[in-house]
């Protein structure tokens, strides 16, 4: 079955002021009722660079259990291997379809890998206003080339140099988190699969929407992965959910946006907190993000750290595989 994507409904409704049914989200999710603007409240933006190591754990693990999400600045990954990464990205989901159709998801796999226009199974059929290419990146010999545009040429290049380069971000992150548990500086990175820590790529593409109060980008969710480090392009759209409310994320150019997801919340016994949040469209802009989820491989059991929990300190979350755990949340399966 020909699956549409977002960008060609997206392409059909440029000359119109609406938006099919499917994609008008209920009042209590409409941006345009639900956004708070009256106040001011901006997430956490922490230097990256020269810093003193302990002040550093304090920052970031402050972000991590007051909000779940923070921007770093200053992270050493030079600002044209973002934007070369970005420019490849945009130059991919400019392809004619046919062309981007060659990498999409085969029907039936288990994998999320490849080009596609959604992932979770949403209620009452709704439908976000995104279509996204998922590919992993690291390590090495996790990589799948079929998920790999060839077009445009630079794609492989760019994206291997911007993995790279991330991986020592992930690096001094795992350490930081870790430290800032009271844990060891490896303990983290060794709870998440040490150097078997997966890289997924996603390209998330918002095409131009007509009704930007009434659709939503990516619905709200908090992610799977142990954490999510994010580049977004320059038009507006993340927001974050905080005591009830949605505040949009500020737009800091070269900025890394740092998810806790919800491996790391369980690992840390709650002490991090997974973050709830949503992305938004623009009504004359296309708006493009690049996530990369670092995930436990597959089969690996994520629970409570063990040095984390006693007898006055007992274990808030389940030990499971993480398999499961994504069986279970993609199937809205109570964990
Ligand atoms: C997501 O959480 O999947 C999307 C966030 C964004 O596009 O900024
Ligand atoms: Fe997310």
């Amino acid at each position: 079955m020909e699956v549409q994507r977002v960008q060609a409904i997206a392409y059909d409704s440029l000359s119109s002021e609406t938006i099919p049914p499917e994609f008008i989200r209920p009042e209590s999710e409409q941006p345009g009722l639900t956004t708070y603007h009256e106040q001011n409240l901006e997430v956490p933006v922490i230097d990256f660079g020269d810093q003193d190591e302990e002040k550093l754990v304090q920052l970031i693990a402050d972000g991590s259990s007051e909000w779940g999400l923070f921007q770093i600045v200053n992270h050493d990954i030079p600002s044209d291997v973002i934007s070369k990464l970005q420019k490849a990205g945009k130059e991919f989901f400019e392809l004619p379809q046919e062309e981007k159709e060659v990498y999409a998801k085969p029907p039936g796999s288990k994998s999320v890998e490849g080009y596609g226009t959604k992932l979770q199974k949403e209620v009452e059929g709704k439908k976000g206003w995104v279509d996204h290419l998922f590919h992993k990146i690291w390590p090495p010999s996790a990589i799948n080339d079929q998920f790999w545009p060839k077009n445009p040429p630079s794609y492989r290049e760019v994206n291997e140099e911007y993995a790279k380069y991330l991986h020592r971000v992930v690096e001094k992150l795992l350490r930081s988190l870790s430290l800032g548990l009271g844990l060891g500086g490896h303990d983290l990175k060794n709870a998440v699969g040490g150097d078997e820590l997966i890289y997924l790529m996603k390209i998330n593409y918002y095409p131009p929407c007509p009704r930007p109060d009434l659709a939503l980008g990516v619905v709200a969710h908090t992610d799977m992965s142990a954490f999510t480090i994010l580049v977004p392009n320059e038009v507006q759209g993340l927001q974050v959910s905080r005591d009830g409310n949605w505040f949009d994320v500020k737009y800091i150019p070269n900025a890394l946006i740092i998810h806790i997801g919800d491996q790391i919340e369980i690992l840390s016994n709650g002490k991090y907190k997974a973050v709830l949040h949503r992305s938004t469209v623009n009504k004359e802009k296309t708006r493009m993000s690049w996530p990369v989820f670092l995930e436990p491989p597959q089969e690996l059991d994520v629970g409570p750290h063990h040095k984390l929990v006693s007898e006055k300190n007992p274990p808030k979350y389940k030990t499971k595989k993480y398999s499961d755990y994504v069986y279970c949340k993609l199937n809205k399966i109570p964990q």
